[in-house]
């Protein structure tokens, strides 16, 4: 089986590179980088592969800069949308199935617990206020309607849309939090934690810290599956960035004041969702949710 992956070089890429060479099953690996391949290039999507002729293409190239993409909205479009639908149809083509990364962000993130405690919202802080409603808060299936608040979110939807018309083998794969080998929070944390004894870190912003280990395995074992169609794929277990900062700064054993604070406290120009956990439950109807609990896989990725 020949497996060809897009955004080779980035944090995703990169461990399934890894984790797919060492799987026997799989005879050939195509780790292919930006520089090789522009998947916003509808002649270079053709020509790579034409040219390698995988079983099965992964896509993990994205614009992933979420605050950029809104002053750079046409870059975001071609990479998001334009980069999914021309390896879409070059994949129906040569009949290979094609797997798509997306994302929580396609989601408005509102909380949407039923449950509406009377005067609440008046007697306590914004802050009090929102991890309350993330307690009572459900996570996001895979038929739940999207509503995107952010261009990110919004190209990552039309992404989605161009892979379910033009290749009809297809896996969504939609995922949340990522951290593995490259920038993501994780490392920003430890980073900050070098030069700084307290960090203000936002409380009211809730999702599945994921790594790109456990992530990738479950698309390996999926990947070799004819179960087409729309995943949810995180970490099990649901907490704040806050909560997540924390957690890193006790597996490593360091002393840094994290204060929890609002949204508002750190202005961005996209903006995020609230509450945006996801729920694996197509997977785990397929047997196929092998994910840890986030602060285990958070543990082993620190080596603790
Ligand atoms: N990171 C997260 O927290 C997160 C959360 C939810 C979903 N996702 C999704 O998961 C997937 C993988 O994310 P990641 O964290 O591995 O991202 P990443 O580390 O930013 O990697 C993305 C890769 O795509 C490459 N790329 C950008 N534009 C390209 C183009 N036009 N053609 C080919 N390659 C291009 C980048 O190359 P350069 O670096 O050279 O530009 C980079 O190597 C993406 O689809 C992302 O939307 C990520």
């Amino acid at each position: 089986m020949k497996v060809l992956i897009t955004g080779g070089l980035g944090q995703l890429g990169l461990e399934l590179s890894k984790q797919l060479q060492a799987r026997a099953e799989i005879t050939d690996v195509y780790s292919i980088s930006r520089q090789k391949l522009d998947i916003s290039s509808e002649k270079s999507v053709q020509v790579v592969l034409i040219q390698y002729q995988p079983d099965i293409v992964i896509n993990c190239a994205a614009y992933t800069a979420v605050d950029l993409c809104e002053e750079h909205e046409d870059r975001a479009y071609q990479v998001n949308v334009l980069g999914p639908r021309y390896l879409a149809q070059a994949c129906n083509q040569i009949g290979a199935k094609l797997v798509h990364i997306s994302t929580d962000y396609v989601f408005d993130g509102h909380f949407n617990n039923i449950e509406v405690i009377e005067n609440e919202k008046y007697l306590s802080s914004p802050l009090e206020y929102r991890m309350n409603q993330a307690k009572r808060s459900i996570p996001w299936i895979e038929t739940d309607e999207v509503n995107p608040q952010n261009v990110y979110g919004k190209t990552k939807v039309e992404g989605e849309e161009m892979v379910r018309e033009y290749c009809p083998n297809h896996f969504i794969v939609r995922t949340a939090w990522l951290y593995g080998e490259g920038n993501n929070f994780v490392r920003t944390m430890l980073k900050l934690a070098e030069t700084n004894k307290e960090l203000n870190v936002v409380a009211d912003q809730f999702g599945n810290p994921t790594s790109t280990k456990e992530l990738a395995r479950v698309i390996i074992d999926l990947v070799q599956t004819e179960y087409y169609g729309t995943y949810h794929a995180t970490c099990e277990g649901v907490c704040s960035w806050y909560d997540l900062a924390c957690k890193i700064f006790k597996i490593k054993g360091l002393e840094v004041q994290v204060n929890p604070v609002t949204s508002e406290a750190f202005p961005r120009p996209a903006k995020r969702p609230y509450y945006s956990a996801l729920e694996n439950k197509n997977l785990k109807e397929l047997g196929l949710n092998t994910f840890k609990h986030w602060e285990e896989a958070l543990k082993e990725y620190l080596g603790n």
